[in-house]
Parts: C-alpha cells; structure tokens; sequence
C-alpha cells in the first residue's frame, strides 16, 4: 500500500483476530506514533499493550469498574470479555504535563494523532484496527489501575489484530459541507 492509498483509505476494523501484529509491526506502529506534531515536544502520550494473558486482566479492571459503579452481573461478566475481542489492545493515555505554552487540549490532541498514526500504522501494514472508548475511558477507576493520575486522560483502546475479512473501505465522505474556501 502506497502513502497516497493509505492516507485516503484508511477504515476501521471491528472484526479481528489472531495473529495479532508481530513485534516487529508494533515497533513500526510506535515509530509512526511518535511522529504525531506536538508541541515542545513533550511526548504527552503513553501507550500500554495488552496481548495473550494481560487482555484478560484488562478484562479483569473493566469488570472491576463496571463492578464498582453498581452494573447487574452480566454487565461486568460483559465487561471482562470485551478485551478478548482482538488478540491485542494498546491503551492510549494522554499523561498531561503542566507546561505554560502546552494546555491541556493541546497535549490531548497530540495523544489524539497518536492514536491514530497507530491505527495508520496498523492499517498499511495490512492488520485491522479499531479505536473504541466507551465509558471504561473515563473511568477513574479504570485509569489508576493503568498507572494514571486525575490529570491524565485515556484516549481509547486501539484493538489491532488481522481482520476477518479484508477490512471493508468504507465510500468517500461528501465534502461539500466540510470545506469552504473562504471568499467564495
Ligand atoms: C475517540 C473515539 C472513540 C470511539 N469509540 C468507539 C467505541 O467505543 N465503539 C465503536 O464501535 N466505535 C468507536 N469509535 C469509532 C470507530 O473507531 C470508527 O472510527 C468508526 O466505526 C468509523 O469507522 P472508520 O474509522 O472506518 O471511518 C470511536 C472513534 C473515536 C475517534
């Protein structure tokens, strides 16, 4: 796949399973990812992985929160399964650094691109991938058992792995509403 394929292809995949990438494709995800723009260069964002036993202890802290705000029990068993749907998961953070020229939103957007150049990454690569939050994101259960502050934030759980099928590419978005050139 050439970059001009990529950049203008690239779809999400929800249907996944093993193999999961090799190290030497997650090395280049994390290669891509570190090229996200970001300004004084702070590296506002860490990347947690999860393959073979470690998916299920995310299990295991999904199921704990969903425990702790009170879901019935088919909802945390629900909970613990959910990781097991790729054969790997990277769990995105932005780790926020007080910076006086760097805010917040900026630091979070730069763990933003990063997330996505993951998925890029993955997607030329010819693995599928696919970016899911739901509420275990903003758990702040969810994010001290991953080792992150108040301050910090999850981005999302990137679930990578091969596609069942060839990740269907989805129809060309219509742009007439998105752009507009100024003075026309
Ligand atoms: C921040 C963020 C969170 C998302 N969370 C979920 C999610 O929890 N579950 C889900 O099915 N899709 C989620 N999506 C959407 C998918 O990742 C995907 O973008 C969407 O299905 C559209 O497909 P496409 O990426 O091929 O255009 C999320 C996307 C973003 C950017």
């Amino acid at each position: 796949m050439d970059a001009f394929e990529l950049l203008t292809t690239r779809s999400s995949m929800p249907r996944l399973v093993a193999p999961g990438p090799t190290p030497a494709q997650l090395d280049f995800m994390f290669a891509a990812a570190s090229r996200a723009p970001d300004h004084m260069m702070l590296q506002p964002y860490r990347m947690i992985v999860f393959a073979n036993e470690q998916l299920a202890q995310l299990g295991e802290i999904f199921a704990q929160a969903a425990q702790q705000r009170g879901d019935a029990e088919t909802q945390v068993q629900r909970a613990k399964e959910l990781p097991a749907r790729a054969p790997l998961v990277i769990a995105v953070a932005m780790k926020y650094q007080a910076h006086e020229k760097v805010p917040r939103d900026e630091q979070f957007a730069c763990a933003a691109c990063a997330t996505l150049l993951l998925q890029q990454a993955a997607f030329a690569q010819g693995l599928g991938a696919i970016w899911r939050t739901g509420w275990f994101a903003n758990d702040e259960g969810v994010k001290q058992a991953l080792g992150l502050t108040a301050q910090d934030a999850i981005l999302g759980f990137l679930y990578v792995g091969t596609p069942v099928v060839d990740t269907p590419i989805k129809p060309n978005k219509d742009m007439a509403n998105i752009i507009h050139y100024w003075g026309l």
